[in-house]
């Protein structure tokens, strides 16, 4: 008898989830196609009020992508050149990549090492009048401390914006990521948990002006057809993608379920081996990414890929250290917890679709590591 071979896991495999729902998602796609309609149409409109309702806002406008709900929502709260916006350096650049897009400079706060989001004491210390806005990250799924950043912020009367990319669905006191900021950002870039077959992006609020002129900017700036109130952007999604969400809305409770149930089996294994990686798997985290940190990061993921374990880095290069920070004031940001924590930060396999043999196969090298004491 050959011996079974060891398991490789993915960091990620789109095609169960599209598998496991494809007659779904097939009737959705067909309902497009007879339609005879294929932007901003009935589908959009559907999606955007059941997103909406999901989320607890009245308001939802779809638009092509995350980083376009990020300009978008700038844009609407008044955000231009000379302005300064507050965010954290550590999540991507997305938000970045937009402060940018309108001509702003970005402000960049250190993060609180335990949830690696946004630190409000720091927010606290270096919101100056010339800060027009701030963006929260709610990063890896976990919900930034909104109640302590919307005080700063409040405070200062400065709004503040949810980037929810990674955190669909998560809640505080029942309330949902996308319902406290002035104007709250999705993506639905198909790894998201709530994913689309393609780009697709959303802004939620509870604000009818904000919502009214961000609906206007994702569209020429028109305020009717043809007519031009301002100068706005394209940035609309399509019908088939929103009939894709539509069919999807519905399981990314039980998806967010499953992804906290793996989330807490890694911790389970992890925390008994004295390792830095996520406690608390209540409402607040729909473990978007699990991700652990460590001194010896690069030698755990090499070892768990010559195990078969792939393990990716969210993310390894500060916004303020990459190559296009160069020669800006942001460049020169003091974040000594966002710098450590990119040398320690290693992303392993969490996804609704994992089966449990993949799991397991990851416990059991972690442990194996753990025990080897590489990975602490
Ligand atoms: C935290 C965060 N913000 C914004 C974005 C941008 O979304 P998109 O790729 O749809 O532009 C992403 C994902 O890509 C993200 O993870």
């Amino acid at each position: 008898m050959s011996p079974t071979p060891p398991i490789s896991v993915a960091l990620n495999d789109l095609l169960r989830q599209t598998t496991a729902l494809q007659h779904e998602l097939a009737a959705s796609v067909n309902r497009v196609l007879a339609s005879g309609w294929y932007i901003l149409g009935r589908e959009c409109a559907a999606f955007e009020a059941e997103f909406a309702a999901y989320c607890g806002v009245p308001h939802c406008i779809t638009v092509a992508n995350g980083t376009d709900a990020l300009e978008l929502a700038l844009r609407g709260l008044g955000v231009g050149p000379g302005d300064t916006v507050a965010t954290v350096a550590n999540a991507g650049g997305y938000s970045t990549t937009a402060i940018r897009a309108v001509g702003a400079e970005p402000l960049y706060i250190d993060i609180d090492p335990s949830s690696m989001n946004m630190s409000a004491a720091d927010l606290a210390g270096r919101l100056t009048p010339a800060v027009r806005a701030v963006i929260a990250t709610h990063l890896y799924g976990r919900m930034a401390d909104l109640p302590a950043l919307l005080a700063v912020a409040g405070r200062a009367a400065v709004p503040l914006v949810e980037d929810c990319a990674q955190a669909h669905g998560a809640a505080i006191g029942g309330r949902k990521a996308g319902s406290w900021g002035a104007l709250a950002c999705f993506s639905f870039y198909p790894t998201k948990n709530l994913g689309a077959l393609g780009d697709g992006g959303a802004i939620t609020t509870n604000d009818p002006q904000l919502a009214q002129r961000v609906k206007s900017l994702r569209q020429y700036g028109w305020n009717g057809k043809y007519r031009c109130a301002e100068y706005g952007r394209n940035s609309r999604m399509d019908e088939m993608q929103a009939a894709i969400l539509r069919a999807k809305l519905p399981h990314l409770d039980g998806w967010n379920a499953r992804r906290r149930q793996i989330a807490a089996t890694y911790s389970a294994a992890l925390a008994a081996n004295g390792v830095d990686c996520p406690r608390d798997f209540g409402e607040n985290y729909v473990a978007h990414l699990y991700v652990v940190r460590s001194q010896a990061r690069d030698r755990v993921r090499a070892a768990l890929a010559a195990r078969g374990i792939a393990t990716d880095i969210h993310y390894p290069v500060p916004d303020h250290l990459q190559q296009a920070a160069r020669g800006t004031p942001a460049a020169a940001a003091q974040l000594p917890a966002t710098e450590q924590a990119a040398g320690e930060i290693l992303t392993l396999p969490c996804y609704a679709e994992l089966k449990d043999e993949e799991i397991s196969a990851v416990v059991g090298a972690l442990q194996t590591l753990a025990q080897e004491a590489r990975v602490g």
